[in-house]
């Protein structure tokens, strides 16, 4: 098999077989296709698309590029959440907990973040002693204990995502919906969950800044998981605000416990449990959404979410006593409150902007290697459609420094106001099962 002929069979329209998939990515992986060969490629499945059929196959040829976690020693039906990333997503803390209290096992690989998105791991290592760093045999025995276990991501976990991934930036083949759903995808899959619920975002803090490329991208990826055997799928919802009110590592964890005791922001809450619904019918452990949700709510009033998020913080080395006392979470030197300049309603709060802020303070990664500073971020007061006079305060900057001038501007500037009532945009756009 050449390269040079899948190059010219792509360019001009054609499918490749699975065959021919499989030879690109396995050569790829092991070297023996040189990068500008694979470039041409890219670029050709940018113009041409990909069909069904090739998507799936390029996902399982990624998820066989490396290792395969094996999850089958843990009871039940293993449902992975994963999130197309945002600003100020909490959700992953709050879901793992809820879920669990309803009996499906978590079994949770996560990463780190990027720029104005935050990672699931930094958040939790907020938390004194956290740790990520499980050995299979601890992580399968958590989860089959307690039902809830997050693990870091494995380093050899689809080495041919990361390789295409690093030339896709390089080329301008990262915006391509087949290249994307086969990505994220393969991830998933390699991770070994039996089913996946995608939180496809979409608006200013998301990847896909519309809702039709959002539902595109949706689309795709459930029809990939279905396709290879696994169940999948996906909400559309909204990243044009940031999620609920905390944006910052040790802001969310607070955050996070205050919406798993039913005290949490209502979109926070609302999204936990349209997607907590959804793991809990496709774990097996309700008939109907209604009858999840109503499970959902249960464990929050009873208690008993908190208290598996206090034997899961506990289990991975660190202190539990954050849960009833999240003063002894990290906390910043200094707050500054963002008095309002004028009266009127909030029109609107730009994400990518907000999260750019608390990245500035510290809160998130400019480059992969950069120190977080888990202390630090935003605490909004107002969202969307909510009311302002003048003077009032729209967030709370927690930082460790004084020097505040550029965070403030930002926030100045893009928390936009209206003199006509507003109102808060669709927290839920879709919900795509086929
Ligand atoms: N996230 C991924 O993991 N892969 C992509 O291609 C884009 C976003
Ligand atoms: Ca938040």
């Amino acid at each position: 098999m050449r390269m040079v002929d899948l190059i010219e069979k792509k360019r001009d329209g054609e499918e490749l077989t699975t065959e021919e998939i499989g030879f690109f990515i396995e050569q790829y992986t092991n070297g023996n296709i040189p990068d500008y060969q694979v470039s041409a490629l890219l670029m050709a499945i940018y113009f041409q698309d990909m069909t069904d059929r090739e998507r799936a196959d390029l996902t399982l040829a990624m998820v066989e590029s490396g290792d395969q976690i094996d999850l089958s020693e843990i009871e039940g039906i293993k449902v992975d959440k994963h999130s197309t990333g945002g600003v100020g997503d909490t959700t992953t803390l709050v879901l793992g907990p809820l879920v669990a209290a309803c009996g499906v096992p978590v079994a949770k690989m996560s990463g780190r973040g990027l720029g104005h998105t935050g990672g699931t791991i930094d958040k939790l290592e907020a938390i004194e002693g956290f740790h990520v760093e499980l050995t299979t045999e601890q992580f399968t025995k958590q989860v089959n204990e307690l039902k809830l276990a997050v693990i870091g991501q494995s380093g050899n976990l689809t080495p041919a995502d990361k390789k295409l991934y690093a030339l896709r930036d390089v080329t301008g083949t990262v915006n391509s919906i087949p290249l994307i759903a086969s990505s994220i995808m393969s991830k998933k899959i390699a991770a070994g969950a039996d089913a996946i619920v995608l939180d496809v975002k979409t608006g200013e803090g998301a990847f896909m800044k519309s809702v039709e490329d959002a539902r595109s991208l949706a689309r795709a990826m459930v029809q990939i998981g279905n396709n290879v055997g696994r169940q999948t799928m996906a909400i559309i919802s909204d990243m044009s605000q940031p999620l609920g009110f905390a944006i910052g590592n040790s802001l969310e964890v607070k955050e996070a416990i205050d919406t798993l005791r039913g005290k949490g922001p209502a979109d926070l809450t609302e999204l936990c449990l349209v997607l907590g619904s959804q793991m809990v019918v496709v774990g097996g452990k309700a008939k109907d959404l209604d009858e999840a949700r109503a499970m959902l709510r249960e464990v929050i009033e009873n208690g008993s979410a908190i208290e598996i998020l206090k034997g899961f913080i506990e289990g991975q080395g660190g202190n539990p006593a954050v849960v009833d006392s999240p003063e002894l979470l990290p906390q910043a030197q200094f707050t500054f409150e963002v008095p309002a300049k004028e009266s009127g309603y909030v029109s609107c709060i730009e994400a990518d902007e907000v999260g750019t802020a608390a990245m500035l303070l510290g809160a998130g990664r400019a480059t992969k290697d950069s120190v977080i500073d888990l202390a630090v971020g935003i605490v909004l007061h107002k969202k969307v459609g909510d009311a302002v006079k003048e003077g009032e305060s729209l967030a709370t900057i927690h930082s460790n420094s004084e020097n505040i001038e550029n965070v403030l501007a930002i926030l100045h500037k893009y928390i936009e106001f209206s003199k006509e009532p507003t109102t808060a945009p669709n927290l839920i756009e879709e919900i795509i099962t086929q």
